[in-house]
């Protein structure tokens, strides 16, 4: 099969089973006409994030690697009115997107969208976080995996996109992505306080996979 047909049964799979959502479509129009790589989670994904945190009963919500907030919109949603969530970004003209697209979303009140390197933020952050998104540089996640689990309790859930990368995660070469999963694969591996397994996956945006990790 081809990407061609990986992107067919996407664009079926989320006809199918998800709602015309004008307010992602928004979000996305707005990213690409500022200019931001359309490498945001798919609309499926997306919503694979927002029913884990629902089933996690996610009250405060982390993500690291904001781009235009359309990975936080999907997360916001599946706050109670009294949750929060927070969202980390280095990049200014990122990070400003993101928050008007989470402003017309209804989630102004609720999301932080915090500007800077996130391995500068998250000392400075107050766990702890019930799930957790890692989707920033990938070189910068066996940090980020370590600092989930700092900002974690047990329970917690998180979830790292971009494991797979078309197979890159096998011949890593000095590709610092590629390098920085399998790093942080031995970390958790190591970690007898996780839980974890990860699962490729194909659609339309092509050949990859996400780690999953539960914290005991
Ligand atoms: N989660 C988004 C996509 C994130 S793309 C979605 O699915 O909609 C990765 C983002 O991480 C980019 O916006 C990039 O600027 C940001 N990033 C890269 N390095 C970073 C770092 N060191 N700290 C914080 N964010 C970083
Ligand atoms: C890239 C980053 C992502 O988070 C993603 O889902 C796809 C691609 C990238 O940096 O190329
Ligand atoms: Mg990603």
């Amino acid at each position: 099969m081809s990407q061609e047909a990986w992107t067919e049964v996407d664009h079926y799979l989320t006809e199918a089973l998800l709602a015309p959502d004008p307010t992602l479509d928004a979000a996305l129009a707005d990213s690409q006409a500022a200019g931001l790589p359309a490498i945001n989670v798919a609309p499926n994904q997306g919503k694979l994030l927002m029913l884990l945190a629902q089933m996690t009963g996610a009250r405060r919500i982390l993500e690291i690697g904001t781009l235009g907030g359309y990975s936080t919109i999907w997360l916001a949603r599946a706050l109670p009115a009294d949750g929060r969530l927070v969202t980390l970004e280095y990049e200014p003209k990122h990070a400003e997107v993101a928050r008007k697209n989470l402003a017309r979303a209804g989630f102004a009140d609720q999301v932080e969208v915090k500007v800077g390197a996130a391995i500068a933020a998250l000392p400075s952050l107050e766990g702890p976080f019930d799930f957790i998104f890692i989707d920033a540089d990938k070189s910068g996640y066996p940090d980020y995996f370590l600092w989930s689990l700092k900002l974690a309790r047990p329970g917690t859930v998180i979830v790292a996109d971009n494991v797979v990368r078309a197979g890159k995660v096998l011949q890593p070469g000095n590709d610092a992505n590629a390098l920085g999963v399998r790093r942080m694969n031995e970390l958790i591996a190591a970690e007898p306080r996780v839980a974890a397994t990860a699962v490729q996956t194909v659609g339309s945006k092509g050949w990859d996979g996400f780690c999953l990790i539960r914290v005991k």
